[in-house]
């Protein structure tokens, strides 16, 4: 087996910020409610950007970064909910935009936990010596699936995307990963596909394809499986809480991180938080902020990360991380 680095980091958002003020032309919403419940101040919103488009910008950005080729890429993976068509993969189209015919595509649904499960596929290629240098991406364009009259949901999303190049490696970089799912949980944040409509097939009433989300439920959700997944990551890779540099969770909710801290009684410094500027840019959230922690120079070698992702499925996971970039 292969150690496996973080090689490079990047990300892409629209230009287009909104802030929460301005969603109160839509609905009944302001933003001392959304600050407090969320810690949300705003978000990009794309003008026309499909999630290709997100996704080709973040990779581009971490290609440079990790100062490669495009055609020393042997797999692409994206995370993604909001693909720009059923087929080709996103993967696929990102492989054209950069040029990296060298790549196996192909795309991954697992809602905000999916670039941990992206990294995960992308470590184990890797690990195993199948893949050499390996793209992974977190893209979503969740303002094309929202319900932009309800007020539980088209406050709290926002489109953006991140991106890690993976390399061989002699140095530590991926320690361990943890996983896990729990399909009884689907009606508690859902997206409609499309119906079954065939000249066999009586027609049903056209489902809206838009996010439906049960907000308290998944609070609770989110806020028992990161410390479990943490607890389970920490513990298969002997080292404890204290030797952790910073916990990059999902940016879904601030109040679901701080309610992480506490109950795992972690100072929340510890946490990275960048959600104020974005919002919940699912798949996107975790490498959009570990580009922002690379480039701001708060990672220095041998700083280990904990990053952690929960969402839609119900899916979450976690990742231990040696920084050696
Ligand atoms: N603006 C103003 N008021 C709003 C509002 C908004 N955007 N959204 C809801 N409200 C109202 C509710 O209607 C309710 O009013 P009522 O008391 O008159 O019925 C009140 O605010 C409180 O709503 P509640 O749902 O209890 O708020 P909350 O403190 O649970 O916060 C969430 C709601 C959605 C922010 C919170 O539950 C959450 O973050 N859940 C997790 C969501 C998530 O992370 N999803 C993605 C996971 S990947």
């Amino acid at each position: 087996m292969y150690e496996v680095q973080i090689m490079g980091t990047g990300s892409f958002v629209p230009e287009q910020i909104i802030k929460n003020d301005c969603l109160s032309n839509f609905v009944d919403t302001n933003d001392e409610w959304i600050s407090s419940r969320t810690g949300i101040k705003e978000r990009r919103i794309s003008s026309g950007e499909n999630t290709s488009d997100l996704a080709i910008g973040a990779a581009k950005e971490a290609i440079e970064d990790a100062n490669i080729t495009a055609d020393e890429i042997d797999l692409i993976v994206v995370a993604t909910t909001t693909p720009d068509f059923f087929m080709p993969s996103t993967a696929c189209l990102v492989q054209k935009g950069i040029e990296a015919y060298n790549a196996t595509c192909f795309d991954i649904s697992a809602a905000c936990t999916g670039f941990i499960y992206a990294l995960n596929v992308g470590f184990q290629f890797v690990r195993s010596g199948q893949s050499k240098t390996a793209l992974i991406i977190g893209a979503d364009t969740n303002s094309k699936i929202i319900d932009w009259s309800d007020r539980n949901t088209c406050v709290l999303f926002g489109d953006g995307a991140g991106a890690v190049v993976l390399r061989r490696s002699d140095e530590k970089g991926i320690i361990h990963i943890d996983t896990g799912s729990d399909g009884r949980g689907d009606e508690l944040l859902f997206c409609p596909g499309v119906n079954v409509k065939n000249p066999f097939v009586e027609e049903l009433d056209e489902k809206k394809q838009f996010m439906h989300m049960n907000g308290k439920e998944v609070f609770r959700f989110s806020t028992t499986v990161v410390p479990q997944t943490i607890e389970k990551l920490l513990k298969k890779s002997s080292y404890s809480i204290d030797d952790i540099k910073y916990f990059l969770l999902h940016q879904a909710n601030a109040r679901i991180m701080e309610a992480v801290a506490k109950k795992m009684n972690i100072d929340t410094k510890k946490f990275y938080k960048n959600i104020h500027n974005y919002g919940n840019t699912s798949a996107g959230t975790i490498p959009i902020a570990l580009n922002e922690m690379d480039k701001g120079g708060l990672l220095k070698k041998k700083d280990l990360l904990v990053l952690a992702g929960f969402g839609g499925g119900l899916t979450w996971g976690s990742a231990l991380v040696q920084w050696n970039k």
